[in-house]
Parts: structure tokens; C-alpha cells; sequence
């Protein structure tokens, strides 16, 4: 279901931003980063989360929210956008090509990134869902992305480069910069379908420990992975000294903790969310430890 949920979202970023009246070298920009090939991992699982809670309506809802889905992958590729700039992280790869400053230029990836993060939230409210729920999904997911959750993480990590922070600082550091937009991800889905109370719950408790555990995960594809399945440089986290898990606990360390949010998300779902989505929901989880990109 997954690769089939992956292609709908494919479909649907692929036919946006082609408009006339957007100037084409912004336009390009747009289309070169979130066109390049990402898991897609946030629209599919607010999609796969929406379905386990939609029951037989579960098509329909699909078809229903997708512009929803996709404008969550919209503001993930910005995120990845301004992450690489130099003024951030400086990194030259970016899914498998290289990041958007390199391929146009500094000015031209801020816009981008300042389009694709504005625009997402049209898309979002295209949403062919109850006007209650829509307003609460769009709400949450400005939260999530702004200055209390992405957008509030990027400060700490950058402020944490060249500190030794604690385990607790390090997972709150992480659960804003990356954990946020997967939680809320989870979160939307589960709101979206008009989910019972304890539904979104869960689907919210298993994003968090899946965020976390991604994070973990890139940290340490960072030090064990190549640059060529990874899809972006690699051993970069050392050179800029950034407080990692691996950095923090040691590599071994770092992968227990990784199963252990794993074994937490799946722990989640446990009784409420059930059938083919909610399997795949914990297929995520059980295989997040062993990926490679
Ligand atoms: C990379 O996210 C940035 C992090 C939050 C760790 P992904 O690993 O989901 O990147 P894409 O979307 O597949 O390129
Ligand atoms: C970035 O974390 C999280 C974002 C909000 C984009 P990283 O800086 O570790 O992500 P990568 O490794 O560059 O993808
Ligand atoms: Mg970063
Ligand atoms: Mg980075
Ligand atoms: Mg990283």
C-alpha cells in the first residue's frame, strides 16, 4: 500500500508549481528539490495514519486529503532547503544531486524555500474535509513547523554545535527539529479522518517515538553510511562538531536507544489502530533501524 500511497504523492507534487505567473527560475528551484526523489515518508504516514482510522472510507479519504499530505512534504523540503545553506549546515548533496544554493544560487534556494513553506498551506487548506477539522489540522501543523517546533529546533541545533549536551537536551533538541513534523504528520492523519480521541492519541505517541528514532537513525547513517546510497554528504556531523546521538553515546549506545523508541512507537498502535495501514504503520517501525537512506 505504501509504494502505492508514495505515488499518489509523487503524482500530485509533480503537477504543482508549473503555474506561468511564477517566475521560472523560482519555479525550477521549487521543482529541482522536492522533485529529486525523497522517501516521502511524512505525507505517506499522515495518509497510512488517516486510512487506519477511516475504516471503509479509507479511499475516499485518501483522495480527500491528499493536497494535505502533500503540503507536508512541501514544507519538509524547505526544512531541507535553508538546512543546507551555507549559513546552516553548508552541505553540497542533497538527495543523491546537489542542494538547491549549489545548483542555482543562495538567494534563489531562500526563495524556495520561502515558497514552498507559504505555499504549502494553500495546498494544505485544498483539503476536502469538514472546515473544524481542516483549521485544527492547519493549526497544529504551523506549530509543528514553527518557532516551537522545526523551526525552534534548528536554533538548538545550531546553538548546540561545539557543546556537549545532555541525553534529556539532546531528545528535546530532536523532537523539535525532526520529531515535530513527523509527530504531526501522525497527528493529522488521525484528526483528518475524524479519529476518536483515543485514536489521534496514539498516532500521536507513535509519531513522537518514530521521530525521535529517525533522528537517531540519521545520526548514524551520518557516521556509518556512504554518501552515495545516503543520498547526501556524509561524516559532516563531526567536522561541524553537532550534538548526535553516536557524538553523545557511542554508536552501539545510539542504536539501543534507536530499537527502543522503535519498540515504543509500534507499542502504540497496540489495540487501537488495526488492518493493512496500521500494519504498515508498524512495519515502519520495526524496519526504521535497519535503513540505509
Ligand atoms: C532528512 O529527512 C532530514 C531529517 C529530518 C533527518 P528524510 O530522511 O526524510 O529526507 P528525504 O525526504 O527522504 O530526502
Ligand atoms: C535536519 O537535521 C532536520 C531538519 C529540520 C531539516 P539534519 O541536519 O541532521 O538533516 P540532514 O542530515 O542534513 O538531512
Ligand atoms: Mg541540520
Ligand atoms: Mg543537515
Ligand atoms: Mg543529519
Amino acid at each position: 500500500m505504501s509504494a502505492d500511497l508514495r505515488n499518489r504523492v509523487e503524482q500530485y507534487l509533480s503537477a504543482a508549481f508549473l503555474d506561468r505567473e511564477i517566475p521560472s527560475r523560482l519555479s525550477s528551484a521549487m521543482r529541482y528539490s522536492l522533485l529529486a526523489g525523497g522517501k516521502r515518508l511524512r505525507p505517506v504516514l499522515c495518509l497510512s495514519v488517516a486510512r487506519a482510522c477511516a475504516g471503509e472510507r479509507a479511499e475516499e479519504l485518501t483522495d480527500a486529503i491528499l493536497s494535505f499530505a502533500a503540503g507536508l512534504e512541501m514544507i519538509h523540503t524547505y526544512s531541507l532547503i535553508h538546512d543546507d545553506l551555507p549559513a546552516m549546515d553548508d552541505d553540497d548533496l542533497r538527495r543523491g544531486r546537489p542542494t538547491c544554493h549549489k545548483a542555482f544560487d543562495e538567494a534563489t534556494a531562500i526563495l524556495a524555500g520561502d515558497a514552498l513553506l507559504t505555499d504549502a498551506f494553500g495546498h494544505m487548506l485544498r483539503a476536502a474535509v469538514p472546515a473544524d477539522r481542516l483549521l485544527e489540522a492547519v493549526r497544529l501543523t504551523a506549530k509543528a513547523s514553527g518557532a516551537q517546533g522545526m523551526a525552534g529546533g534548528q536554533m538548538l541545533d545550531l546553538e548546540g554545535e561545539g557543546k556537549k549536551l545532555s541525553l534529556e537536551e539532546l531528545r528535546i533538541l530532536n523532537a523539535k527539529k525532526t520529531g515535530a513534523l513527523i509527530t504531526n504528520a501522525c497527528e493529522c492523519g488521525a484528526l483528518l479522518a475524524g479519529a476518536t480521541p483515543q485514536q489521534r492519541y496514539a498516532a500521536r505517541c507513535y509519531g513522537s517515538e518514530l521521530g525521535i528514532a529517525f533522528q537517531i537513525t540519521d545520526d548514524i547513517l551520518d557516521v556509518v553510511g556512504d554518501e552515495a546510497t545516503v543520498g547526501k554528504e556524509v561524516r559532516h556531523d563531526a567536522e561541524s562538531d553537532k550534538a548526535t546521538w553516536p557524538s553523545l553515546l557511542g554508536l552501539e549506545k545510539a542504536r539501543e536507544q534507536a530499537h527502543l523508541h522503535c519498540n515504543a512507537a509500534e507499542k502504540a498502535l497496540e489495540g487501537i489502530l488495526h488492518g493493512p495501514d496500521a500494519d504498515f504503520l508498524r512495519e515502519t517501525a520495526r524496519n526504521l533501524v535497519n535503513r540505509t537512506h
